[in-house]
């Protein structure tokens, strides 16, 4: 096991992948974390390819530098427009024995256990939506499982949830738009993938207007277990991760307002650091 400081790095635009980091913190509180939110530039969402490769690209290479051999992007916009770019094109050039990995394939792989109908719908920021990748993972991942995915972009969700509004009247009245969007695009719909990792915080009021008997997948638990068994699978990689509980936040914001708000996301008080991007 490495002596060094070599934390595993998350990496999201904003508040949204610490809802990931709250269940890599209960699941493996003995690994290092370090977190890395751009919330000075979020939300990605609705950014452009080449933005959000630069983006998340400029924030891996951060978290790099402070000795991360992994990054896991808890960011579904990130995993759809920047992930696949930065495995195949930028790591074996730069850092050919570091990893990056996303949040999509492990949703993917596991609504296979929740959908008996094959119908899954998707709820995801207009990137992620417009990327495709959840479909094209879904065909490739789930087999014969998943016969139809329907996807509802979600535009106004991630600002609602970047300002705290989680349970106005104004939330409930988006929430309840594209809810009912999607299962009137496919009524057959039994799954739903939560595919933005800043929307379990809107839970209460998703559960308000997805009709009983759906399941809702949210990514933190199943990102959580792959993780495990990705670490299982790669002991070379379990060995350069550090191990002595330690967790730093970083953002791109202020501090004070950072702190302030992540509390929501990670039900606890956190001590941030401001940094810079570029
Ligand atoms: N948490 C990000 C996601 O999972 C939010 C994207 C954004 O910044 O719009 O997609």
């Amino acid at each position: 096991m490495t002596d060094k400081f070599q934390p595993i790095g998350v990496f999201d635009s904003g508040y949204g992948g610490l809802t990931i980091l709250k269940e890599f913190i209960q699941d493996m509180p003995n690994y290092d974390f370090v977190y890395l939110g751009d919330n000075a530039r979020a939300p990605y969402g609705s950014r452009s390819f080449e933005v959000v490769y630069e983006y998340t690209l400029q924030a891996v290479q951060k978290l790099f530098g402070m000795g991360c051999q992994l990054v896991i992007l808890a960011c579904n916009t990130a995993s759809a427009k920047a992930l696949r770019t930065i495995q195949q094109n930028d790591l074996p050039r730069l850092f050919p024995d570091r990893r990056v990995l996303g949040v999509i394939r492990p949703a993917v792989e596991s609504i296979g256990d929740y959908t008996s109908n094959g119908h899954v719908g998707i709820l995801g920021t207009v990137g992620t939506v417009l990327s495709n990748s959840y479909p094209i993972e879904l065909e490739k991942w789930a087999g014969g499982k998943v016969v139809k995915t329907t996807q509802e972009a979600c535009p106004i969700w991630v600002p609602l949830v970047e300002n705290n509004e989680l349970d106005s009247s104004g939330t409930e009245y988006f929430v309840a738009k594209n809810i009912r969007n999607l299962m009137n695009a496919d009524p057959e719909i039994d799954s739903i993938i939560l595919g933005c990792t800043h929307y379990p915080l809107l839970m209460p009021v998703i559960k308000k207007f997805v009709p009983e008997g759906i399941h809702i997948l949210e990514q933190g638990k199943v990102v959580s277990v792959k993780l495990k068994e990705y670490l299982f699978r790669h002991p070379e990689m379990d060995q350069e991760c550090s191990k002595s509980g330690n967790v730093k936040y970083f953002s791109t914001e202020n501090t004070e307002v950072f702190e302030k708000n992540a509390t929501t996301f990670i039900g606890k008080v956190i001590k941030g650091e401001k940094i810079i991007l570029k």
